[in-house]
């Protein structure tokens, strides 16, 4: 496997690119909990990680609906967890890459990334999904940017590091064992930056 790109990318969010990205994105949480309020009454779980939590725009509303021990969050920023567990010291701030999570096979009832597959290159965006489904028991929640087809994007001056793409899809033709429960779309006016997202089930890991 050519490492390249992996390392690249993973070098740039967790440098000063990512710790700029953390101090622009301070309000990030504003807006945000009408939808996690809306998913997790429908789909409520008793366990959820973020993969690419960041400094817990979504966690500090997911952590009101998920016993607070049991919300955990993986980024490979430390600047973004440090400034979590400042904000969110009940919420269990790890560093990780995504595609190696340190935890156990089903653990957590709900994983899920926003904005966070986009930025994963083709060399390690597989193995960063299939880390993503071995961890949960029960949902996967993917909030992308969707284009049909992969598209490029630069993004802050650098090249490689955005791709729109069909990520549902994706997680359906690799994972055949996830059933799609849900899906929408979020605007700017919501909080959100017109992002598409799809709720999947896990079929066959339940207890009858
Ligand atoms: C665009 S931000 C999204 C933050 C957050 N999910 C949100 O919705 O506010 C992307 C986050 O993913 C993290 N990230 C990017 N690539 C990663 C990787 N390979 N492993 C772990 N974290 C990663 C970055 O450090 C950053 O915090």
């Amino acid at each position: 496997m050519d490492k390249t790109e992996i390392g690249r990318l993973e070098g740039l969010w967790a440098g000063e690119f990512g710790e700029a990205y953390v101090e622009r994105n301070k309000e990030a949480a504003k807006g945000r909990d009408a939808f996690w309020q809306m998913l997790l009454a429908k789909y409520p779980v008793t366990s959820a990680l973020e993969v690419g939590c960041n400094l817990g725009g979504n966690l500090t509303w997911v952590s009101q609906h998920v016993p607070p021990c049991q919300t955990y969050g993986v980024d490979i920023n430390e600047h973004a967890l440090a400034r979590l567990h400042e904000a969110l010291p009940h919420v269990n701030a790890i560093w990780a890459p995504a595609r190696q999570l340190p935890f156990r096979d089903q653990w957590f009832q709900l994983v899920f990334t926003a904005g966070v597959l986009i930025h994963q290159p083709s060399e390690s965006l597989p193995l960063v999904m299939a880390e993503i489904v071995r961890c949960s028991k029960r949902y996967v929640l993917c909030m992308e940017y969707f284009a049909q087809d992969v598209v490029e994007v630069p993004y802050r001056g650098h090249e490689g590091a955005l791709f729109k793409r069909d990520y549902g899809g994706l997680y359906q033709m690799l994972f055949p064992e996830l059933k799609l429960v849900e899906q929408g779309f979020l605007t700017k006016d919501q909080g959100w930056d017109d992002i598409t997202w799809w709720l999947f089930e896990k079929t066959g890991t339940l207890a009858p």
